[in-house]
């Protein structure tokens, strides 16, 4: 089985190279590689290299630029997936794409279901629900996962990296208290789009008709003040540097930020729970899993 990996150096994309590599052939590419905001090279790139599965980790996540820059943030989170998705079609492929809870508003206090109505409430969740729409107008055989709160050792900077530098350097943090949400370790979720892949796929032994959008966390839920919390005491735990002594929590008004995010998040697991048969671990697992790796990589 032939895998184009789009957007390998990203923390996802990290994660899903080792990954994908038990799967079949995998051909990873990043920004240099392949740059998305060009349509040509997308087109070109795919009809090249012929994969049986286009699995895509690239995304413009800049959620506060993209208020700024909404036709790059369309660029590569709606028209690069809806090409990929045409060209998949075209060849025959499958496409496994990831979304975010950021398609939801959060007006909610249960967890959201795939057949939940969307409404995002910034330009990022916009330009990403454009491209789920776009992928499912263009690819019969595709899998939209929906994930949240992304931290992983890869790529450029997460919550839990600027938990960890700022707790180096400052005795005080203030962290907000009112949006609740899913922290997802990308190493689990990268594991759980593998189990994905071989849903989709033709030879795969387990194949069953899946399709569509599912929705993958890790279990349980939080706010980004107990998750700082956590973070500190597994950092502790593990020997890291820490000068913090106090985590305040304020609410989102005091923490203004250009785009609004949802007040709530938390994603069901029982539709993947269903078709994967396992349950995801729980964020806490993962984050232990995750200070681990990076203490050993540092
Ligand atoms: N992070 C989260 O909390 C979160 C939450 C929910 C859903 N998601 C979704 O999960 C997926 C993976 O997210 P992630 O956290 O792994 O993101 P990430 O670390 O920001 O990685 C995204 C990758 O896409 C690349 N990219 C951006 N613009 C590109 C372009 N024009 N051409 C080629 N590559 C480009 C980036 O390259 P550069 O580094 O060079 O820009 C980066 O390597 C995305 O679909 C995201 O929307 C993430």
């Amino acid at each position: 089985m032939r895998i184009l990996l789009i957007g390998k150096d990203g923390q996802l994309g990290h994660d899903l190279s080792p990954v994908l590599t038990a799967l079949g052939t995998v051909v990873a590419v990043g920004r240099e590689g392949l740059n998305l905001a060009n349509p040509d090279e997308i087109r070109q790139t795919l009809r090249d290299l012929q994969p049986h599965v286009v699995v895509n980790a690239a995304a413009y996540t800049a959620v506060d630029r993209a208020e700024s820059e909404p036709d790059l943030a369309n660029a590569i989170n709606n028209i690069a997936p809806t090409i990929m998705a045409e060209i998949s079609q075209e060849l025959g492929a499958v496409l496994v794409h990831v979304s975010t809870d950021y398609v939801f508003d959060g007006q909610k206090n249960t967890p959201y279901r795939e057949t939940d109505p969307t409404h995002p409430v910034s330009a990022y969740g916009r330009s990403k629900l454009l491209g789920e729409s776009g992928i499912q107008q263009a690819c019969d055989r595709h899998i939209i996962v929906r994930t949240a709160w992304v931290y992983g050792v890869g790529g450029k900077g997460n919550f839990v990296k600027t938990m960890l530098r700022l707790g180096a350097e400052r005795e005080e943090l203030r962290v907000v208290v009112d949006q609740v949400g899913t922290p997802t370790w990308s190493l689990d979720l990268a594991q759980a789009i593998a189990q994905f892949v071989l849903h989709l796929c033709p030879s795969a032994a387990n194949q069953t008709a899946a399709t569509g959008i599912y929705h993958f966390t890790n279990s349980g839920a939080i706010s980004w003040y107990d998750f700082a919390i956590a973070i500190f005491e597994e950092a502790a735990a593990l020997g890291f540097p820490l000068k913090v002594r106090r985590v305040v929590p304020i609410v989102s008004a005091e923490y203004p930020t250009l785009a609004v995010r949802p007040a709530y998040s938390v994603l069901s697991d029982q539709k993947t729970a269903a078709l994967l048969g396992n349950p995801a671990a729980h964020w806490r697992q993962g984050l232990r899993h995750m200070l681990k790796q990076l203490a050993e990589s540092a």
